[in-house]
């Protein structure tokens, strides 16, 4: 990740970026206040946040921790589960975000690509405790952790599912068990083809009112380019990018397609009230 590449990503985006105030559409201005802007924690946050920091602390070492583009922060071969804890889930605020859009969406089926500890799979689970989910995960290694954290976090409940090996090899076998699809997450491998690829094969899998997240849109000229080509597909029709991840929408109900980066108000605090433009 070039620190130039950095700047100028968040420039542009807070450069365009739309405020809560610029936003006029009913689906949109329901995204914001229900799930983009909706920060209470769902009952289970400790939990799984529990398990987050246990995790912190074990210093088993995993091979090859990183298929796919590698981690942002540590490229290392080799790894902690503690050091990979601390860096490689989506932080709290993201997972309380899938929380409330697989309450949003009603999501009954969820795919992930890039399951590493299970972090991002719990919330999406306490979305929909009877929803169900497939995970996919190279690492065997994390896999196994992964295993043992559902069956602390989930005892009784269903568990999300975790599919071992490449998303090349799984990703096939996980839509045709699911069917159809009513919420993604890709946040594997970070390389242009790779996400284009599985957008495009997860696509005809979607329901009607599917979505898909794209987390770390900005974390590389790969992934912006990834972004911005999935974005524009004429079959998406809303895009919100919230620069650290990306939401797509599939659905038929917006008479026209909009493409907008949302920054909280208090960014852009002129944006307020009789100062805000009717953009969206
Ligand atoms: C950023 S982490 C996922 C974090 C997780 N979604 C969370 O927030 O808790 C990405 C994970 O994807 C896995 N991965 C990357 N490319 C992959 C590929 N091509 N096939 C299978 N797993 C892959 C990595 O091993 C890593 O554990």
């Amino acid at each position: 990740m070039k620190i130039s590449h950095t700047v100028r990503s968040i420039l542009a985006y807070y450069w365009s970026a739309l405020t809560r105030y610029d936003v006029h559409s009913p689906l949109l201005h329901d995204l914001v206040f229900r799930v983009i802007e909706n920060k209470s924690r769902p009952v289970g946050y400790h939990f799984i946040e529990k398990v987050r920091r246990e995790m912190r602390e074990i210093n088993t070492v995993v091979q090859s921790p990183d298929v796919g583009a590698g981690s942002m922060v540590s490229p290392r071969k080799s790894r902690t589960i503690g050091d990979i804890a601390r860096t490689s889930p989506v932080a709290p605020d993201d997972g309380i975000l899938f929380y409330h859009l697989t309450q949003f969406t009603k999501a009954e089926s969820i795919l992930e690509l890039g399951t590493c500890l299970g972090i991002s799979t719990s919330y999406f689970q306490l979305g929909n405790p009877s929803a169900r989910i497939i995970s996919i995960e190279g690492v065997p290694e994390l896999v196994k952790q992964t295993r043992d954290n559902f069956e602390k976090l989930f005892p009784h409940q269903r568990r999300p599912k975790i599919l071992e090996g490449t998303f090349e090899k799984q990703l096939s076998a996980a839509l045709q068990e699911l069917g159809k699809v009513d919420l993604v997450l890709v946040d594997g491998d970070h390389r242009f083809e790779a996400v284009v690829e599985a957008v495009e094969k997860i696509k005809p899998h979607l329901n009607r009112e599917g979505m898909i997240i794209l987390h770390d849109i900005h974390w590389s000229r790969d992934m912006e380019r990834a972004w911005h080509n999935v974005q524009g597909d004429e079959e998406v029709s809303l895009s919100v990018d919230l620069y650290r991840l990306g939401i797509l929408y599939y659905g038929a109900s917006l008479r026209e397609k909009q493409n907008v980066s949302l920054i909280p108000y208090y960014l852009k605090p002129w944006r307020i009230g009789l100062f805000a433009s009717n953009q969206s």
